[in-house]
């Protein structure tokens, strides 16, 4: 049993007396289930909304069918399993997809409640021993799938909203790439890399997780900086060099500036991708730790892999050449106990690399390139279930202010 369904079922107090007190509800229930549901949906189908959910009869019936199972070998028995989980969640779902108004399901557990509770009362009311234990009994498991399914219903709320603001990211990431045409996969390789060296340094997967998602959107500022400046295929003039170097303050404030991690993640990266531990960095000039942690990685990923990179400026430089230079900047422009995490871990950077190469862009591979550049995008918005975290608020370690 899940822990903090196992938590749930010890605070209600779900012991041997209320399982043996459940034994006889159920085998007094078995032959009069069908008639309760019966009233049940009867009850249900008064309500607008719900009458235009089951509109279908083949629908009511073979609702019936799987809520009277639900009921009788799992909340009336008190078997809170996994798979009685697994259904509940299925079904919170399913609710949540269908619109159905929590208010509106919760109020149908009165229903049950009440209907059960007169029943069980005029059947057992000559014995005065057993009707409080069935009832207590009832109370209990009711509370507990009650409980439960608001819960189900709520996570399958939130992980709608994260998928969302998930999407909203990478739509973000994707239009600074789009700017940036020569861009390719820069970004997914950064995300990647980022969190390789993010568990190396020993955060946890969530964070490394959230370091991957939130770091394609170092440089989302260089929407703001004018062509002439962003394509221009030689070195920078003192004010065009001022133009480009405005991209981290237009990347924070086109971030919205939302208290969910990875949205504050996102800011803090843009805002500081291009600070230096020696402190010559931009726009603000912090050095050392000031440079939170996640912008310190992005900073060594990002001039990594754009060294590694063809740009409208330059040829792309060796693998050697371009850890030789990351080497080189230790102490100066990267943060020297990263830069010995990023040597460390070499082979698992070139491994990312070969993973999400370009291929070459002739007019053959052109159709392919974009549907493989699609759906590795795609690998990125789809996360696994459990991604809950995302959009609550909670401590994240930082020494740096969020940008105003
Ligand atoms: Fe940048
Ligand atoms: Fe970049």
């Amino acid at each position: 049993m899940p822990t903090k369904l196992s938590s749930w079922v010890a605070f209600l107090n779900i012991d041997a007396e209320t399982v043996a007190a459940l034994g006889t509800l159920s085998d007094f229930l078995e032959p009069r289930i069908d008639a309760v549901l019966d009233t049940f949906f009867d009850r249900l189908l008064q309500q607008e909304n719900a009458a235009r959910l089951f509109e279908d009869p083949a629908l009511i019936v073979h609702v019936k069918a799987v809520q009277r199972r639900h009921w009788m070998e799992h909340v009336f028995t008190g078997n809170f399993d996994e798979t009685y989980l697994n259904v509940t969640r299925a079904m919170g779902r399913h609710h949540f997809r269908l619109g159905v108004d929590p208010l509106f399901f919760s109020s149908s557990y009165g229903v049950v409640l009440s209907e059960l509770t007169m029943l069980i009362t005029r059947h057992f009311i000559d014995q005065p021993e057993l009707l409080p234990k069935i009832l207590v009994a009832l109370n209990r498991v009711v509370f507990i799938d009650l409980s439960v399914a608001s819960s189900v219903y709520y996570d399958a709320y939130i992980d709608d909203v994260e998928r969302l603001a998930r999407e909203f990211n990478f739509s973000l990431a994707r239009a600074g790439e789009y700017r940036e045409y020569e861009g390719g996969l820069h970004l997914l390789r950064v995300g990647h890399m980022c969190r390789a060296i993010a568990l190396a340094a020993g955060r946890d997967r969530q964070w490394a997780d959230m370091l991957r998602m939130a770091s394609p959107l170092h440089d989302l500022g260089k929407i703001g900086v004018p062509d002439s400046v962003l394509m221009k295929p030689g070195p920078l003039d003192e004010r065009e060099r001022a133009l480009m170097q405005r991209h981290p303050q237009i990347g924070a404030e086109i971030i919205p500036d939302h208290p969910a991690p990875l949205i504050r993640m996102a800011r803090r990266i843009a805002l500081t991708h291009h600070e230096r531990w020696d402190g010559a960095g931009y726009p603000k000039g912090l050095a050392g730790e000031d440079i939170p942690l996640e912008g310190r990685i992005t900073a060594i990923c990002d001039v990594y892999d754009a060294l590694l990179s063809r740009r409208p400026y330059k040829r792309p430089w060796s693998r050697e050449a371009a850890a030789a230079y990351i080497r080189e900047n230790s102490g100066a422009m990267f943060d020297p106990a990263l830069v010995e995490i990023f040597v460390a871990n070499l082979a698992e950077l070139e491994r990312i690399q070969d993973s999400y190469a370009e291929l070459p862009a002739d007019a053959q591979t052109g159709v392919r390139e974009g549907r493989r550049r699609a759906s590795l995008w795609e690998e990125l918005i789809e996360e696994p279930v459990g991604f809950t975290w995302m959009m609550r608020p909670t401590e994240i370690s930082s020494t740096v202010p969020d940008p105003a």
